[in-house]
């Protein structure tokens, strides 16, 4: 049918067939023969794609057939159907009425999250199943912030999991009240003040994004005062001099976060810190054992040892069961906040997200703010065929916010294999950007209103982290931001026609220019003030959008192979070059078999 063939040319799209004939294939050939996927015959390859049952099926041709020819102009005029399109939990108020859904295309979304066994999954990824199965791991960000009384909850290989996220949070706990207390001291005696996170992606992200966040919160304010922290995590070498040109290391704790403690971009920026502290204090294995700890997972512990860290006192743990992109609410965002803030306010951070997981645990589907905003994604994407979205937060606060949720989305959900095995024939996995408002409506937004559609996701807050009203004005700053995000759902759903144009007296030439045909879908999240516990409550949200979606289209979210390629061709890369900087020829030329362009640009190099 039409959907279906607009759809596959869509992933064609996405994801090219053939390999690409670049610089990354042709060098893989120095790394041996790659073996061919497993043939799977035709029939039972459709049999297990989501794409071949009738609940599919049944949202493809409604699609069509009742949404595209409607206009969101005429769906917003029906106050039912406004009524029933709004959940709230705790504080949180969803407001989906503008996005290109009746009642009937809920009932057949919630028909195939029925189909795909969405609250069995849901209770298997709280339960502990292995479900992230290519690297036969658990997936339980969600124990990271349990509580103490669901301690003995969750075993797995017959551990208590959150008994021993308990254990690591207390750790947290003493050691930075310790260091807040001046009583770990640096290598000359000096109080440490300055807190330097080192680590990239997950490691980085989701801790940066909460930082931001917390910078201009009150109880942020006051926690942090005489406190500075920072992130090191491109190896772009300005980087490393944009971080610390001015910080005295004498006065500088570095963490070193990294899951792996392999990852090359933070290992070289580790040693370069390490150098770094070297340089003013003296080569000595104490300097390093004092200025510098580290996050990492247990198996990781014999190389966060031979680097010089105190794995007794200078160690935190990550778990296999924890990804990346998920692990803000573990040692990863637990040390370098709690340094800067104190482990209480992260604690707040931990009991938000704590609350918006029960609630997408147990809440029923149509009542489940992550369901129904994971179902909206699958909608949009697979069966409206929008293949990017945009995530605008209007707080100046979240301005991290629509990276890490990029990363977090994008690497879970930007896939071309289902759990079974078979290649996927529908558009998954958002291109997912996004920028505060309203600067992001001083770039962007010409395109979102008149080219492309792109599913918007407003985020908005009844009272602001610091409000202004100057003397002469009549609405307070909050209010005119705010003034924003109530008119740009509404400038988006309703548009403006030729006749609405015309009106207002625009010459001829111009009406065209100046229509907006509408129908652009958004939801509207309205939150009480951006606090740690707030902002734990959106992340929670965020990453359970991510899993539904992931459920719905039959993904494992994750694991995060496609990261592989390009860092395995990164080291063929350096050893070329390694071999011409120790070349004694002058004109060494770099030749690497099969392949021109590479060995030409990097000659050129
Ligand atoms: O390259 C992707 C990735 O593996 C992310 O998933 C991860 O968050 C990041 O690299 C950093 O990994 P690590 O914490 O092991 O240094």
């Amino acid at each position: 049918d039409l959907l279906g063939r607009s759809a596959h040319a869509q992933i064609m799209r996405i994801l090219p067939k053939a390999p690409p004939s670049t610089t990354a294939a042709a060098v893989a050939v120095n790394s041996g023969p790659t073996s061919p996927p497993p043939m799977i015959a035709t029939s039972n390859r459709r049999r297990q794609l989501v794409s071949s049952t009738p609940e599919w099926k049944r949202l493809q041709r409604h699609a069509d057939e009742v949404i595209r020819p409607s206009h969101l102009r005429d769906m917003l005029r029906d106050s039912n159907r406004c009524e029933s399109m709004i959940a709230h939990h705790d504080g949180v108020y969803l407001d989906y009425t503008r996005q290109r859904v009746t009642a009937e295309t809920m009932d057949l979304l919630f028909d195939l999250a029925e189909r795909q066994g969405l609250r069995e999954r849901i209770r298997d990824m709280f339960g502990g199943e292995r479900i992230n199965f290519t690297e036969d791991r658990a997936v339980l960000h969600t124990a990271l912030r349990a509580g103490r009384d669901e301690i003995g909850s969750v075993y797995v290989d017959g551990v208590d999991v959150v008994g021993e996220v308990h254990d690591v949070l207390d750790r947290v706990r003493r050691f930075t009240d310790a260091f807040r207390a001046g009583e770990i001291t640096g290598y000359t005696g000096k109080r440490m003040r300055n807190i330097v996170s080192v680590g990239i992606g997950g490691s980085y992200l989701g801790p940066e994004f909460l930082h931001e966040v917390l910078k201009t919160e009150s109880e942020g304010i006051n926690t942090s005062l005489g406190y500075d922290l920072r992130f090191l995590a491109n190896v772009d070498p300005v980087d490393v001099e944009r971080t610390c040109a001015d910080l005295d290391p004498e006065e500088t704790l570095i963490i070193v976060v990294s899951k792996t403690f392999t990852t090359a971009e933070t290992m070289l920026n580790a040693r370069t810190m390490r150098q770094w502290l070297w340089d003013f204090m003296g080569d000595d294995a104490d300097v390093v054992r004092r200025h510098v700890i580290a996050c990492s997972s247990v198996s990781a512990t014999e190389n966060v040892r031979a680097f010089g860290i105190d794995t007794n006192e200078g160690m935190f743990r990550f778990w296999d069961w924890v990804g990346g992109r998920y692990s803000v609410c573990g040692a990863a965002g637990a040390v370098p906040i709690s340094l800067m803030y104190g482990y209480d306010l992260f604690e707040k951070f931990l009991e938000g997200a704590r609350s918006m997981d029960k609630h997408f645990l147990n809440a029923p589907p149509r009542e489940n703010i992550p369901i129904i905003m994971g179902l909206l994604g699958c909608w949009n994407s697979s069966f409206m065929g929008y293949s990017s979205r945009a995530l605008i937060p209007y707080a100046q606060a979240l301005l991290r916010l629509p990276a890490h949720i990029q990363q977090l989305d994008m690497e879970s959900n930007g896939k071309r294999i289902n759990r079974h095995g078979v290649e996927i024939d529908y558009p998954v996995g958002e291109v997912d950007f996004g920028e505060p408002g309203t600067n992001s409506q001083h770039s962007f937004f010409q395109m979102i209103h008149q080219g492309q559609t792109v599913p918007v996701d407003f985020l908005g807050f009844v009272r602001s982290q610091h409000d202004l009203l100057m003397d002469n004005e009549k609405l307070s700053s909050h209010d005119e931001l705010m003034a924003n995000f109530f008119a740009q759902p509404d400038a988006l759903a309703n548009g403006k026609t030729a006749e609405e144009v015309r009106s207002e007296g625009c010459p001829e030439e111009l009406v065209l220019h100046k229509v907006f045909d509408g129908n652009r879908p958004s939801s509207s999240l309205l939150f009480p003030q951006l606090s740690a516990y707030v902002t734990g409550q959106i992340l929670s949200l965020y990453e359970h959008r991510t899993a539904v979606q992931g459920f719905i289209w039959d993904l494992n979210s994750f694991d995060q192979w496609g990261v592989e390629l390009g860092k395995k061709l990164a080291l063929d890369v350096k050893e070329h070059l390694m071999e011409a900087r120790n070349s004694e020829v002058g004109d060494h030329e770099i030749i690497i078999a099969d392949n021109p362009a590479t060995s030409r640009i990097m000659n050129y190099y």
